[in-house]
């Protein structure tokens, strides 16, 4: 029997699916002392499991922060990420991959992983991060985050080392790999990027992702696709997401696409 290379293609990356969300050796949630006015804070609906035995239907949808996969985002907003970055590969439509608010990197490391699957050589990776958590809420700008509370969870900071570590552990931290390490408001703005082709925001709060949508929305090629993690998780991030449509993108189609009751996509209109 032979096997075709779209078919070890396709194994090799549910491999890396099942190993990055850690559905191979199911490890429990992360222990939290967080409060339930916190936990409401910061996104975490009464869905999300903590600190018990690993739940395959919450890890499926990504609910639960995971005590050791190098991903929070759960198997279906992987599936969807897999499924746009395969999409813009074949079709080829031009442009980067960039993710605005990586944790441990496990979605990057996906993106990497499609990228070598396709045996693209052309297209980076960005991977953009505090490393040091989320930013104290700048209320005084962004009406919509005051008493924001995210930058108060320790288990959000994971440090570029830890990260660039995380990618090395699945040989895959090489040229195709760039770090924008930084507050979105600083390194986004100026970052070397000229096309992106999937742009996925998973920075939780209003100003990071109106960061992300107002440095790079405009360098989104036709046909591809923008993510957007926590537009049911979070509702300010759900404002700056239509408040930026309105203000930016008021003559374009956007139909907003459901992944998992949680993310969202949409593509750009081609
Ligand atoms: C929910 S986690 C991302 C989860 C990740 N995408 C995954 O695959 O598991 C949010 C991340 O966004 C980063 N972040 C949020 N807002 C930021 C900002 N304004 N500047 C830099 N980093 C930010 C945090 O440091 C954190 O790593």
């Amino acid at each position: 029997m032979t096997i075709s290379p779209s078919d070890l293609r396709d194994m090799y990356l549910d491999l890396m699916q099942d190993v990055l969300t850690n559905e191979i050796y199911k490890d429990p949630p992360l222990k939290m002392s967080i409060s339930s006015k916190l936990k409401k804070a910061v996104g975490l609906s009464a869905r999300h499991a903590q600190g018990q035995v690993f739940d395959e239907e919450r890890r499926e949808k990504g609910l639960d922060w995971p005590s050791v996969a190098h991903t929070m985002i759960g198997k279906l907003r992987m599936e969807n990420l897999r499924m746009v970055c395969s999409d813009v590969i074949k079709n080829n439509v031009a442009g980067d991959f960039v993710e605005t608010g990586v944790w441990r990197g496990g979605a990057c490391i996906y993106m990497r992983a499609i990228l070598k699957a396709y045996g693209d050589t052309q297209r980076t990776v960005w991977v953009a991060d505090s490393f040091a958590g989320l930013p104290e809420p700048d209320g005084a700008t962004y009406d919509k985050d005051k008493g924001d509370k995210h930058h108060t969870v320790e288990v959000l900071a994971v440090s570029r080392e830890q990260v660039e570590g995380n990618f090395r552990v699945y040989g895959l931290l090489d040229g195709q790999v760039q770090f924008l390490q930084g507050w979105f408001k600083d390194t986004l703005p100026q970052a070397p990027i000229e096309n992106v082709a999937v742009l996925r925001l998973d920075g939780d709060m209003y100003e990071s992702t109106m960061d992300g949508l107002t440095s790079l929305y405009h360098k989104v090629s036709p046909g591809g696709y923008i993510i957007v993690d926590d537009y049911h998780a979070v509702a300010a991030c759900k404002s700056a997401v239509h408040d930026f449509i309105a203000e930016h993108a008021a003559t374009e189609t956007v139909e907003i696409k459901e992944i998992d009751g949680t993310g969202v996509y949409w593509q750009r209109q081609l």
